[in-house]
């Protein structure tokens, strides 16, 4: 079912000071910042030649990684991204399976313009789950 790893999400407590170090010390290229108000967070994308890394910084009050950071302060990896060719389909398959959707199970439009869901953590090796549609 799921294709390529399209990223890897790590939440910091400083957006820009974890941009230097993807930037400066790794020598990734990173892009600039960019706001996404309707997911609570601003990301930085670091592009790699084979995958992403995308780094979530605080946006308002109610951010969705406001917690995350609270029980880990020095920052960390948030949630995996996989391609999956239709998101509709995985979904109810995986919902067959029993894994749970996180939200009211219907797609949101992600950082890429893309379609996107969320799987529960507990279903998944402990480790939130994105899918995408490729
Ligand atoms: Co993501």
């Amino acid at each position: 079912m799921i294709g390529r790893l399209n990223h890897v999400a790590i939440a910091v407590p400083d957006l820009a000071a974890a941009t230097r170090v993807y930037k400066d010390t790794l020598g990734a290229s990173v892009s600039a910042p960019l706001d996404q108000p309707a997911h609570g967070v601003t990301v930085v994308f670091v592009n790699l030649p084979n995958s992403k890394v995308e780094l979530l910084g605080l946006l308002g009050d109610n951010s969705p990684v406001a917690k995350f950071l609270e029980n880990n302060p020095n920052g960390g990896i948030h949630h995996i991204c996989y391609e999956v060719p239709d998101i509709i389909a995985a979904r109810d398959q995986l919902k067959k399976q029993g894994a749970r959707v996180i939200g009211n199970g219907e797609p949101k439009i992600g950082a890429h313009g893309k379609p996107v869901l969320f799987l529960h953590p507990k279903d998944f090796c402990g480790t939130l789950v994105e899918l995408e549609q490729a």
